[in-house]
């Protein structure tokens, strides 16, 4: 068997489509749905997700706002901005983009974060929701795997779904997600002894563990629906998931490229919680 692709970009490009629009419609009601986003020190990478982040905005009509800091910037400056941005109504998202440099706590700056604005979804509070099954903002991350499983109609009840990844950014709500939707869920992680023996009899594999090509096409059941959420560099500088794309894609039904798959995804979904803020804004 050859799996066929899951394209994340084709499916972003829809999904923004229809956001642009509620952005739009909003707009004219004299709410333009705006995202506030700090980015503390020269991480480049933190600075090409940021990047993206502010192109999205522009791309659908979401207003954005960058506020950057130096590697040794005081806490005390973030804190008193996000602050101002949580008592701004003209502001629906507020996103701190991880990792922040040593002198941070990360817990305290993500939930100095109103939860009504934390479009991450990171939010102790929020998460605490998601855990009970109560609405609140879905991390983009998982909440792009769930868009791309349903979009290709993979059936999340009674599956059996492994998890590769214990983060609060990606694995712990990964694994709530496809559990509030009924499937049976194994978390995989470090210290798991024996990661294949629970890989191969899964239906679903998301890999979120930041190794490149460290899921081979041998640890996957045949049919298997596989989710890469890594994104490693090589030395060739060239980008590559969790997946052993090659040879995974023997043997699974359906797969996520990197890049083209989740990545996109995570950007639209921050979309989307943005324009959901200011909608609940505009009630
Ligand atoms: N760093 C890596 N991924 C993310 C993300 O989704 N949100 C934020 N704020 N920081 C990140």
């Amino acid at each position: 068997m050859t799996a066929r692709n899951i394209d994340g970009v084709a499916l972003s490009a829809q999904v923004r489509g229809e956001i642009a629009q509620r952005a739009a419609e909003l707009t004219a009601q004299g709410v333009q749905p705006s995202l506030a986003v700090i980015l503390v020190g020269g991480d480049p990478a933190s600075a090409v997700y940021v990047r993206n982040k502010v192109a999205g905005c522009e791309k659908t009509g979401i207003r954005s706002l960058k506020f950057e800091y130096p590697a040794d910037a005081a806490p005390e400056e973030v804190f008193a901005k996000i602050a101002e941005l949580n008592a701004d109504p003209s502001v629906h998202g507020i996103l701190v983009q991880l990792p922040l440099p040593k002198q941070f706590d990360a817990d305290k700056v993500l939930e100095a974060i109103s939860p009504e604005k934390d479009v991450d979804g990171f939010h102790a509070e929020n998460f605490g929701l998601l855990l009970q099954g109560r609405k609140s903002f879905y991390p983009c991350t998982p909440w792009g795997v769930m868009k791309m499983l349903d979009t290709e109609k993979v059936e999340i009840k009674g599956a059996e779904a492994v998890v590769i990844g214990r983060s609060n950014i990606v694995g712990k709500p990964m694994a709530v997600m496809l559990l509030a939707r009924g499937a049976t869920v194994t978390v995989c992680h470090s210290q798991t002894k024996d990661l294949a023996f629970h890989t191969k009899r899964a239906d679903i594999v998301v890999a979120a563990v930041g190794r490149a090509k460290f899921l081979t096409g041998d640890m996957i059941k045949p049919g298997a629906v596989v989710i890469d959420v890594g994104i490693n560099r090589l030395p060739d500088g060239k980008l590559c998931g969790d997946v052993d794309f090659d040879s995974a894609r023997e043997v699974a039904s359906l797969i996520t490229p990197v890049p083209g798959g989740v990545g996109p995804m995570t950007i639209t979904m921050l979309l989307a919680n943005t324009v959901e803020s200011a909608e609940r804004a505009a009630k």
